[in-house]
């Protein structure tokens, strides 16, 4: 399928052909065409199983963006929504970033636009932008800060308490913030998720009346109630090392995490919270997409460089405080400039 000098012989021509291939196959393709493209899979926790199987690393968005910014490979193909490859793009600009599916979008993002966010602020002088990851480079690229449903608390923390916060798009995550950190001068954008803000605490009740020893972990983009309902509030990645040590919990998440954490643990009681909380965005991603990206380098992820590096500053910020990258030194930055790159050049 693929020559001694890389050339590729036999890609087919749309994902639909791949559809027709068995799975063995496509995962052998994968395997393959990673090797030769020096390519890495990043898949977030709510890939379909299939995909799971063949990430390299999986995680939540903190710990994607760390890897996204840490990789060596040269070609990151990333499972997950669009804000989450365009993160990969801002933080490793050298790279090339291929989406299996360019519809895979998140409509959280999609609230608040760059132009509404200036609007924003020049209401708001002197206010500090903390946006959650969940958003356009554009946007974040107008912001101070970013944060992940991992570390908002955190990033909300640094800021000085005398200065105002505008935090966007999430109304769940900002009210969550609040509480947590006792401020009150948080301006919350009036975004959510369809996913987590559609759970509701009847569904709850109901799992705890079926499951009544079960713990309670939700999301912090679901609504007060159910956070106020939660034995603990965390990230998905955080949901997975709870589910880790502990045998009975409801989960209020969306509900391809549960699956797998079934899958992975069918002695333990694991019960979605809501049977309908599936996030179709994620799903579109499947194996036989993720083969004919490979295949032919698509979709690739591009942008402005000027929203890029802007974008980049405060993501950077929210890493420095998360950990997962330092800045460079001196001697990085002067060879950097000079176009030498320690890492990820692509030559080994
Ligand atoms: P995590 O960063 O917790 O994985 O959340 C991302 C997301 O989109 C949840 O809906
Ligand atoms: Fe966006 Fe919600 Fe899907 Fe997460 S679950 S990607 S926030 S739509």
């Amino acid at each position: 399928m693929i020559s001694p000098a890389g050339v590729l012989t036999d890609a087919l021509p749309t994902p639909l052909d791949y559809a027709e291939i068995s799975r063995e196959e496509l995962r052998e393709r994968i395997r393959a065409r990673k090797a030769a493209l020096n390519a890495v899979i990043l898949g977030h926790n709510y890939q379909r199983v299939e995909i799971q199987d063949v990430s390299d690393y999986l995680g939540d968005s903190l710990g994607l963006s760390q890897e996204a910014a840490a990789t060596d490979a040269d070609v990151i193909v990333f499972c997950g929504v669009h804000f989450m490859a365009e993160t990969a793009k801002i933080l490793s600009p050298r790279k090339t970033v291929l989406m299996p599916d360019l519809r895979a979008g998140c409509p959280m993002a999609d609230f608040v636009t760059a132009t509404a966010l200036k609007r924003l602020k020049a209401e708001h002088p002197g206010a500090a932008v903390v946006t959650y990851v969940n958003s356009t480079a554009e946007v974040k690229a107008e912001s101070d800060i970013c944060c992940t449903s991992s570390n908002a608390v955190k990033v909300v923390e640094s800021i000085p308490r005398e200065q105002p916060i505008i935090f966007v798009p999430d109304r769940n995550l900002a009210r969550y913030v609040m509480e947590r950190t006792g401020r009150d001068d948080i301006i919350a954008w009036d975004g959510y998720c369809y996913v987590h803000d559609d759970m509701v605490l009847e569904e709850l009740d109901r799992a705890k009346k079926a499951h009544p020893k079960a713990l309670v972990v939700v999301h912090p983009e679901a609504r007060r109630e159910l956070l106020e309902r939660a034995d603990v509030v965390t990230s998905t990645s955080g949901m997975v090392e709870y589910a880790e040590k502990h045998d009975a919990v409801i989960f209020g998440t969306e509900r391809g995490l549960v699956d797998r954490l079934k899958a992975r643990f069918p002695e333990k009681t694991f019960v979605p919270l809501s049977g309908a909380a599936v996030c179709g965005n994620m799903k579109l991603n499947t194996l036989a997409k993720l083969a004919w990206s490979l295949d032919h380098r698509q979709h690739e992820v591009v942008m402005d460089e000027s929203v890029r590096s802007r974008a980049e500053t405060a993501l950077r910020r929210m890493l420095e405080l998360s950990g997962g990258w330092t800045a460079p030194t001196e001697e990085e930055k002067a060879l950097e400039l000079a176009g030498v790159h320690p890492s990820g050049c692509g030559c080994a």
